[in-house]
């Protein structure tokens, strides 16, 4: 049974595997669990659409067996609805692509719909809000990335963060804005003022020694 994203309203801090130790990988979400996330982003990177290289279907389908947390499955492939029905099965409960690889967005929205999973469109920070702009309000969430994907660790983009403020016009007040790349206790007020509810974090949870007190520092931080 496929777990929903949370209802709309609250702001929910998502910690992004990215920046875990891959070796102690169920570990390392049942830390972050213990803080009452309900989230844990996972990354999948193809080497194509982006410069590097993670994880596929058979790693989130042993990682399942360890977690009940909703997993949030970010593709930054180029062929995302050639893949969507593997990482279904694998366990991801949403599934979030690229406008960047396709001219059928909509298509792709309903595959995943028909998985029984929730559907994300995401976009690359130099990719303009028009371009989500008829599929959005067919998905579940819109991610509005603040970094260039491929990396965790990199310097947040405040242009491209703005974009949550028009994205929140389209979509209303219903559908969860995830933001990803460069959140900390410092970028959080900013994300949160634009309008995001959902905060993707890598370095700034799993860079730090204690996850637990790193999520509440992003908690604390949000307006
Ligand atoms: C970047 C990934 C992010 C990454 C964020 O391509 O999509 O999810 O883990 O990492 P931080 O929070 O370190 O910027
Ligand atoms: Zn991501």
């Amino acid at each position: 049974m496929k777990k929903g994203l949370p209802g709309p309203g609250t702001v929910e801090v998502v910690p992004s595997i990215l920046s875990a130790d891959f070796a102690r990988l169920a570990d390392e979400i049942a830390m972050v669990a213990s803080a009452g996330v309900k989230m844990i982003h996972l990354d999948v990177m193809d080497g194509h659409f982006v410069p590097n290289i993670t994880i596929g279907p058979p790693v989130i389908a042993k990682l399942r067996k360890h977690s009940d947390l909703i997993f949030d499955t970010h593709l930054m492939i180029s062929e995302p609805a050639r893949y969507a029905e593997a990482f279904a099965k694998a366990g991801a409960d949403n599934i979030t692509f690229h406008i960047e690889v396709t001219d059928e967005p909509d298509k792709i929205v309903d595959q995943i719909h028909a998985l029984g999973c929730t559907a994300g469109i995401t976009l690359n920070p130099e990719t303009p809000v028009a371009s989500i702009e008829e599929v959005a309000p067919r998905c579940d969430m819109v991610l509005v990335m603040t970094v260039h994907p491929g990396f965790g660790g990199q310097e947040f983009i405040d242009e491209a963060a703005r974009k949550v403020v028009a994205v929140r016009q389209i979509v209303g007040p219903d559908i969860r804005i995830e933001v990803d790349g460069g959140i900390d206790p410092d970028t959080t007020p900013i994300v949160t003022s634009y309008g995001a509810d959902t905060l993707v974090a890598g370095n700034a949870i799993f860079g730090q020694p204690d996850r637990v007190a790193a999520i509440r520092a992003i908690r604390q931080a949000c307006k």
